[in-house]
């Protein structure tokens, strides 16, 4: 084999975010840039002559490419196999079921979520580890630390490899094998789920629209719902990845799948409908002109989990992020289960699930998961929805409102400014520290803040410490209100507002949630001179 040495120097810009190192494309496209990065990762993994690694991405713009220039750079690095999907294709939590499925060393994954995508549009990568899971802070810090004094990287000058062909080949002294990106996923979500009830459903005339918004979910979302499960054709809509999405944002939610929205509050809306992201981690679940709030949603999974055969005989626990809110923890409640809270990030949960105290997570930015891979997993809690609605025999409305009934209602509502200036965000989140001592016990009309604080999370697995997490300023009755800064976003900065407030009592689970709301989203504004600093009237988003 040839290797050659290339002399390369360091970018200032390639620390790793929430989920892995996100920029525009034509930062990417820098010479060197994304091989200082995955000689920096190759470097930091310690992974040992001869492992093999899984690589695949949410087939955006720059995907193949990137992949090309991976391959090159593992067999440079002395790696013996990479499995890699067809076309360059694997959902996030596809390529996390390939990696524990196949025992690849690590995997190598190209996406920037939800983010736009095209030539001037968004990129990522990110380093999983042998549990399919993101990898930890410590690697991605030591990743981190060595792109900061890079000199050199490993290449070799050889002809690309057919991404288009299912099958062996070889790249100097490595194979690449080119496998079909579903067969696995599939063959695991059939594993879980009680495929012949939902597929009866489906017979019974049950109706169900699949925005895969162009992104990845297209092919998994074919094979599993209409082919697998007999859905119509027809249910999956936007199949095709596009690689600019189709100039859409991929992201589920009630702003960027609006056109999913219209058809489930459309006058002849079909019975269930659901959204995945740019690359399938996340879900939206609609019923019949109604939409579950996804921390409702998590509360939903864990309260019926014993209705799909791999979670017949209970959760070991339950886990959701710090912001999420608390509907899950009354359910880990009254079934006696463990319940924890972790900062924002799915790697999080992973130590938790490896050390086998939970089975599901979830975050309330539509991310939903269980310990069956190491990453959220947006058709699994399709599927999941899908399989508790086909024994229930209940619609979506119905299952949500007796939720409520039996635990109470947790009003729930997220924020978003995006893209303001990161001095204005900074400075926000400085000042409502700086007030803590001043908000202690202080009331706002009949609501009284109970603690603020900055949330800080010590791992219960590896004793790990993760700091500035999120401010939390908590209420007597254990409403809350919640800023944090996003680690995801490539413009600016985008300030994050969660909003929480409990309501025991059926007659007013009817309400909106802004309204419900509404006293604590005047008592943020108030507290944090938000209008001023940001300059915005009101959120970009709200959720
Ligand atoms: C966002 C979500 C977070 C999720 C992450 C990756 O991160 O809020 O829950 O884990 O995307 O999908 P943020 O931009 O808030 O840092
Ligand atoms: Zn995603």
């Amino acid at each position: 084999m040839n290797i050659q040495i290339i002399d390369t120097k360091p970018f200032a810009d390639q620390k790793p975010g929430t989920s892995g190192l996100r920029k525009k494309v034509p930062v990417f496209k820098q010479e060197h840039y994304l091989q200082n990065f995955v000689q920096s990762i190759f470097d930091s993994i310690g992974a040992p002559p001869g492992s093999a690694l899984t690589v695949g991405g949410d087939g955006r713009y720059f995907n193949r490419q990137a992949i090309q220039i991976i391959l090159k750079m593992a067999a440079a690095n002395r790696f013996s196999r990479i499995l890699v999907g067809k076309d360059g294709i694997l959902s996030t939590p596809a390529a996390s079921c390939v990696i524990r499925k196949h025992g690849t060393f690590g995997g190598i994954i190209l996406s920037a979520s939800h983010n736009p995508a095209g030539p001037s549009g968004d990129f990522g990568i990110k380093y999983n580890t042998s549990n399919g899971g993101p990898a930890p802070e410590k690697v991605t810090d030591a990743i981190f630390a060595k792109t900061k004094s890079i000199s050199q990287y490993k290449w070799i000058e050889v002809p690309d490899v057919n991404l288009g062909k299912v099958g062996e080949q070889t790249l100097d002294d490595m194979i690449v094998q080119v496998i079909d990106p579903v067969s696995d996923y599939a063959a695991l979500m059939e594993s879980i789920f009680d495929f012949d009830a939902i597929r009866r459903l489906f017979f019974s005339g049950f109706k169900m629209k699949f925005d895969a918004m162009h992104a990845v979910t297209g092919p998994y979302a074919v094979e599993i719902l209409q082919k697998r499960l007999g859905a119509s054709a027809g249910t999956v809509m936007n199949a095709v990845p596009l690689e600019d999405f189709g100039g859409g944002h991929p992201d589920p939610n009630l702003t960027y799948a609006h056109d999913l929205v219209e058809i489930a509050y459309g006058k002849d809306g079909p019975d269930f409908a659901a959204a995945s992201d740019g690359d399938g981690d996340r879900n939206m679940i609609l019923g019949k002109g109604f939409f579950v709030n996804p921390s409702d949603s998590l509360a939903v999974l864990a309260a019926n989990a014993t209705l799909v055969p791999a979670y017949k005989k209970g959760l070991a626990g339950i886990a959701r992020s710090m912001p999420t809110s608390a509907a899950a923890d009354r359910v880990a409640q009254s079934l006696g289960l463990a319940c924890f809270e972790t900062p924002t990030g799915w790697k999080f949960f992973g130590n938790l699930m490896d050390a086998g105290k939970v089975t599901l997570c979830g975050e309330e930015s539509f991310g939903t998961g269980s310990n069956h891979v190491r990453e959220k997993d947006g058709l699994w809690a399709v599927l999941f929805w899908l399989n508790i609605l086909a024994v229930k025999h209940q619609s979506v409305e119905t299952v949500m409102r007796e939720h409520w009934n039996k635990f109470g209602r947790n009003f729930y509502s997220r924020h978003d400014y995006e893209g303001i200036p990161s001095e204005a965000a900074s400075g926000l989140m400085k000042h409502v520290t700086e007030s803590f001592a001043e908000l202690t016990g202080k009331k706002f009309g009949k609501h009284e803040i109970r603690f603020c604080d900055d949330f800080s999370y010590t791992d219960p697995v590896d004793a790990s410490v993760s700091s500035g997490q999120g401010i939390r300023i908590i209420f007597v009755d254990g409403s809350r209100i919640i800023f944090r800064l996003s680690g995801t976003g490539t413009e600016g900065a985008t300030l994050r507002l969660y909003l929480e407030a409990y309501e025991p009592d059926p007659a007013r689970h009817n309400l909106d949630a802004q309204e419900a709301l509404s006293d604590f989203i005047t008592i943020a504004s108030q507290i944090s001179g938000l209008r001023e600093r940001t300059g915005r009237e009101r959120p970009t988003v709200i959720t």
